[in-house]
């Protein structure tokens, strides 16, 4: 268990991502258009995920790159979307590949079903109550499954986001080990040099 100290930024108005999705992919940790980009998104997630073949609930999936990422490592993926749009983008990315489901990620539509992996990337900050979510998300897991998030705080003049030592007292009751890998100073996963934490939380129930 990494402990860290916890200190809360603000969280921003939820954005439109429905009228987001058309330039999504545009930013390159978004669309990972670019190879390089592609492939170190591929390197950690690959690092992240279970070594055999495991079903992966990606909550938030946007339009599909992290589920796209996943299904090629050879998992059984089921991706979820509040946004119609997204969710649309999503199904045409991944073409069959994976389940795609448009629904609220704090209760997805998955009935009793269970998974090896809760994979979310920049969406816990947008959700009320994430300390309740993640006690909701740590029933989809079956024994000795893991979450893996990746978040952050963006900004400096006002930030945005959650702390990883604030994530990480969150996961600490629900979970029997927490890593925290720090992301900031990896250039070829934004693209571009970033001055703000970036984080991924790989945590063992
Ligand atoms: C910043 S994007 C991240 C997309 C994707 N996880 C990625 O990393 O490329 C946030 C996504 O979360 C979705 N989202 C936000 N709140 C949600 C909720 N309560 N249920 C389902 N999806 C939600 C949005 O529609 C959007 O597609």
């Amino acid at each position: 268990m990494t402990s860290e100290d916890t200190n809360t930024v603000a969280t921003a108005p939820e954005p439109d991502w429905d009228a987001q999705a058309a330039a999504f992919d545009d930013e390159p940790d978004h669309g990972l258009r670019d190879p390089e980009v592609r492939a170190a998104w591929s390197d950690r997630l690959g690092a992240w995920l279970p070594e055999h073949p495991a079903d992966v609930l990606d909550l938030g999936c946007g339009t599909g790159s992290l589920s796209l990422l996943a299904v090629e490592q050879g998992h059984r993926v089921t991706a979820v979307d509040r946004s119609p749009v997204m969710t649309e983008r999503a199904r045409t990315k991944l073409a069959g590949r994976a389940a795609v489901l448009c629904g609220d990620a704090v209760n997805p539509p998955v009935g009793e079903r269970r998974f090896d992996v809760v994979l979310v990337r920049h969406v816990l900050w947008t959700l009320p109550d994430p300390a309740g979510v993640l006690r909701r998300w740590r029933e989809l897991l079956r024994p000795g499954g893991r979450f893996v998030l990746v978040e952050g705080v963006w900004g400096t003049l006002s930030p945005v986001g959650i702390p990883a030592g604030e994530l990480t007292a969150f996961l600490a009751p629900l979970a029997r080990e927490v890593r925290v890998e720090r992301l900031s100073g990896h250039t070829l996963l934004w693209g571009k040099e970033v001055d703000d934490e970036r984080y991924a939380v790989v945590a063992t129930v």
